[in-house]
Order: structure tokens, then C-alpha cells, then sequence
């Protein structure tokens, strides 16, 4: 869908939609109020009408979207909004429709038409690749309507674009099944962002990592045909003296749980168990799109799980790029394996944040459910600013404690740390798990096992599949670094 923003009246309008917010319980030009007054609708929270308005306007449509009671809205609320405005204008069949951007105390113009933008991007977007029998209609135009301040309307649509362009690519990596995306696939997904973006893309494969001594990654991968990669991005080295951040995604293309096999039933998901390196790549993307002045290595360390007579198994020990070594006591706790590689490889840089996101446990599901991701972390204040980030774009994240004592538990009997302490506090003690590998550089790992994907539907602007979450997250929190 192509956005474009315009100065103008809503009921002077020529498309054959144009959507009107409204707030509850407050009233609306009086020109509007006219189309409205006969009606039950009172601006409640994504409470819709649809209106022919005949000849008391141009467009043939009108359609009026509760944003709730003023005193609660957020951008968030925006978001959901106009994401269920946008599936309204797809299951209409209109070619083009006009939104109109409302004012709201507190919230810039520039922070509206992102988050409209965003809403209406993300609301529409469905994974049907391989529907060969589809109904493919898709909107092809939305202009957003503003008022005074078009200038800052446009750059806010311009950065939602950028963004949504980012987590799409997210979401169509993690939405495509593990035998089209392999680890071999995001490595060459990563030379196109590069190339795309004059990024210094480095990709491992099985030479590279022998020879480097990446023994997680290898251990991990070993019992698939599909061999493993572990990938560096760098952008922006000219913004060094602002700090390094890098950025390390968990890249496992199919996880069936090795020889501790997982159970049949859902095991289909777990093509999205990449779901922290899509958010990494969707990152690169929109950062080298909005070509913010910071410093990011972005990472993935890329595997899948699988069983065979050449995979790893209970009871291994895996010798890590660090020198440290991991006692393997379960083949399906594997993503902090691949992880502890690419975690102590960041080191290199010296980095002034590193932020890992994985699909990492069932505990952070059973623990947060679908509504926030859980955050581990050794430095307070990297914390605070990765909560914030989330707080702003609506992607929240939920801290939880690293006492030594979570650290005591991951204490290997035959190796340095073994890789599962069993199902109590298991999302804390993989977050323990890691932080033997950060050598202490402020770090953040993301557990988005429990919000990378979604069944139900939570929010308008994540339909079922996967969510491309973290993207949104990580361009803000870049966004505040390098401003
Ligand atoms: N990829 C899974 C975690 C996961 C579960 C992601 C559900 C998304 C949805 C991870 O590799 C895993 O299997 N974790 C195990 C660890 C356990 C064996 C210590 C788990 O959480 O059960
Ligand atoms: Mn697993
Ligand atoms: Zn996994």
C-alpha cells in the first residue's frame, strides 16, 4: 500500500473511504455530527461505524473509529485503530482511502502520523505466499489527512514506513517454513540488506566456524543437513565515539528439540524459532533505510535443531568460542548455546550495550503470556532505556532478577555451565545462562518466545503468525541512542 500525506477536509474528500476518529463522549465538527446523530456510536475504542453520507460529502464512504476516552489514549491506541480502519478498507474492496489524523495533548503531530502509518501498515499485512487460491485484494492507496502541520505529518508517515518496512521483513522471514528459510538463507537476507545499505557484511559457514572455534554454534547444528551460519552486520562506524551497540539475534530455522525431541503437537511453530534474528535483520533494515548516526553490529547465530545420527546429544560437551565449556543436558535448550557464541564474539567490539533477543523459553510464556516479553539484565540502566523504548512503541518488556543465586543454578557438574536447570524459574536461568558469556559488558536479552507469535490475535496491528516483534523496540531505542 502506497502512503502519502495531504492537507484537507474529510468531507471534501474524493476517495470512496475516508476514516474519521473520534473520541468518546466528545463531539465532532458539526458538519459530522449531522452524518452521526441517529447512530449508537460514541467513539468507545475501536468501535466502528459506516456511514453513506450521500451528498453531505464526496467519498461514498465514511468511517467513524472510536479511539476511546481521551484521557487513556496512547499511540498504541492509535496503532490498533487504524489497523482494524485499514482491514475494514481491504475487506471493502476500496482501491484507495483517506485517513484523517487526529490531535491529541501530548502527542506531536510527527508521533501521530508514525503511529497511524504504523497501524495501518502492519494491520495489513498477510502472510499469503503460498496461497496459491487466495482472495488477493489489497488496498493500493491510504492518504493520510492532516490539517495544519503536513510537514511534520510526513516525516512521521515517512519514519512509520521505514519502520513497518523493517518488520515486515521480520515477519515474512519468521512466517516462511523451515524448508525455505535455512541459515544459509539469512546470511544471504543480511548481504541484501548490507548491499542495500553499504553495511560490512560477514557471513561464517562451516569452514569459518570450525576454524574459529564456534563450538555452540557448530554442536548445535551438527545433526542437520542444512548447515550453520553465524553473520555480522556493521553499520555506521563513523558513530563509534556515541558507543557500540550490538545487536544479537537468536537464529534457529527449525527447532524440533534434537534428540530431546519436543512433542508433535505445535512443533509446526517452531519454524519461527529465528524469530530474534528476523527482528535483528528487520533492525538493520529500517536503520539503514532512516540512516540513524549511531554505531550497531547487528549478529545471528543460525542453526536448526535437529535429530540425526551426526546431531548432538544429552550428556555432550561442547567446547564455546569463549574457552568455557557447556555441559549438554538437554539437546532442545540449544538457542543459548548458539547464543553463547555470538554473545562473547560481541565482545570484540568492545560494545557499549549488547542486546540479545531469542525465542528462548516456554517458562517466559507460562510466566508473561502474550503481552510482554521478559527482559534479564546486568546493568540497570541499559535496562531502564530498553524498557522505555518498549514502553514508547508499545513493544513492553518485563524485568526480571539475575541474583547469583540463578546464577549458582547453571553451574555444570562435568562442564562450566550446563545448558538447562531444570523448569523452575527457567526463563531467569537462561538469562543466567548467557550472562556467563557477556563478560560482563552491559547487556539486555530479550525473551520474546512468548510475543514472537501469535494465535489469538491480541492486537489489531499483529495478525495470526509471526509478529516481527523487537523491531519496533530496537529502532527506538537506536533512535534515543543517536539522539
Ligand atoms: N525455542 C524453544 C522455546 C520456545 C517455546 C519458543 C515455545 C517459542 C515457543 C527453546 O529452544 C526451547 O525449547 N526451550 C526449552 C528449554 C528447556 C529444555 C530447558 C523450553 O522452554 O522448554
Ligand atoms: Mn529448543
Ligand atoms: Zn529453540
Amino acid at each position: 500500500m502506497h502512503i502519502s500525506v495531504v492537507s484537507g477536509d474529510p468531507l471534501q474528500h474524493t476517495a470512496s473511504l475516508v476514516v474519521v476518529f473520534g473520541f468518546e463522549g466528545e463531539a465532532l465538527p458539526a458538519a459530522i455530527t449531522a452524518l452521526i446523530e441517529a447512530s449508537d456510536w460514541s467513539g468507545g475504542y475501536r468501535k466502528t461505524l459506516l456511514v453513506y453520507p450521500r451528498e453531505a460529502a464526496q467519498a461514498r464512504r465514511l468511517l467513524f473509529v472510536g479511539l476511546g476516552k481521551r484521557a487513556q489514549f496512547t499511540s498504541d491506541r492509535l496503532r490498533e485503530a487504524a489497523a482494524g480502519a485499514a482491514q475494514q478498507a481491504r475487506d471493502l474492496k476500496v482501491e484507495r482511502f483517506a485517513a484523517t489524523l487526529p490531535q491529541a495533548d501530548g502527542l506531536s503531530t510527527f508521533n501521530l502520523s508514525h503511529a497511524l502509518v504504523e497501524g495501518i501498515l502492519l494491520g495489513s499485512y498477510r502472510f499469503i505466499e503460498y496461497k496459491t487460491d487466495a482472495d488477493v485484494f489489497e488496498v493500493g492507496e491510504c492518504e493520510v489527512l492532516t490539517g495544519s502541520d503536513s510537514e511534520a505529518a510526513e516525516q512521521g508517515a515517512a519514519l512509520g514506513q521505514a519502520i513497518v518496512n523493517g518488520v515486515v521483513l521480520a515477519r515474512n522471514l519468521a512466517n516462511r517454513p523451515g524448508n525455505i528459510v535455512v541459515p544459509a538463507t539469512l546470511g544471504i537476507v543480511a548481504q541484501e540488506i548490507g548491499a542495500r545499505y553499504g553495511m560490512d557484511v560477514t557471513v561464517y559457514g562451516l569452514e569459518e566456524l570450525t576454524a574459529g572455534g564456534f563450538g555452540g554454534i557448530l554442536g548445535v547444528g551438527q545433526g542437520s543437513a542444512n548447515p550453520p551460519r553465524f553473520i555480522t552486520m556493521e553499520y555506521g562506524s563513523e558513530h563509534k565515539a556515541k558507543g557500540t551497540v550490538c545487536l544479537v539475534g537468536k537464529g534457529i530455522t527449525f527447532d524440533s528439540g534434537g534428540i530431546s525431541i519436543k512433542p508433535a503437537d505445535g512443533m509446526e511453530n517452531m519454524k519461527m524459532d529465528m524469530g530474534g534474528a528476523a527482528a535483528v535483520l528487520g533492525a538493520m533494515e529500517a536503520l539503514g533505510a532512516l540512516g540513524l548516526a549511531v554505531h550497531v553490529v547487528g549478529m545471528v547465530a543460525s542453526a536448526e535443531n535437529m535429530l540425526s545420527s551426526t546431531a548432538y546429544r544429552p550428556g555432550d560437551i561442547l567446547k564455546t568460542l569463549s574457552g568455557k565449556t557447556i555441559e549438554v543436558l538437554n539437546t532442545d535448550a540449544e538457542g543459548r548455546i548458539v547464543l553463547a557464541d555470538a554473545l562473547y564474539y560481541a565482545q570484540r567490539y568492545q560494545p557499549a550495550a549488547i542486546i540479545d533477543l531469542a525465542t528462548l523459553t516456554g517458562a517466559i510464556m507460562v510466566a508473561l503470556g502474550p503481552h510482554a516479553m521478559g527482559l534479564l539484565s546486568n546493568n540497570d540502566d541499559l535496562a531502564r532505556r530498553v524498557i522505555e523504548a518498549g514502553e514508547a512503541t508499545g513493544e513492553r518488556a518485563w524485568q526480571l532478577p539475575l541474583w547469583d543465586s540463578y546464577r549458582d543454578m547453571v553451574k555444570g557438574d562435568y562442564g562450566d555451565v550446563k545448558n538447562t536447570a531444570g523448569r523452575a524459574g527457567g526463563a531467569i536461568t537462561a538469562g543466567a545462562f548467557l550472562d556467563a558469556f557477556v563478560g560482563g559488558f552491559p547487556w539486555v536479552h530479550l525473551d520474546i518466545a512468548g510475543v514472537a507469535w501469535t494465535d489469538s490475535k491480541p492486537r489489531a496491528y499483529t495478525p495470526k503468525g509471526a509478529t516481527g516483534v523487537g523491531v519496533r523496540l530496537l529502532v527506538q531505542l537506536l533512535r534515543d541512542w543517536a539522539a
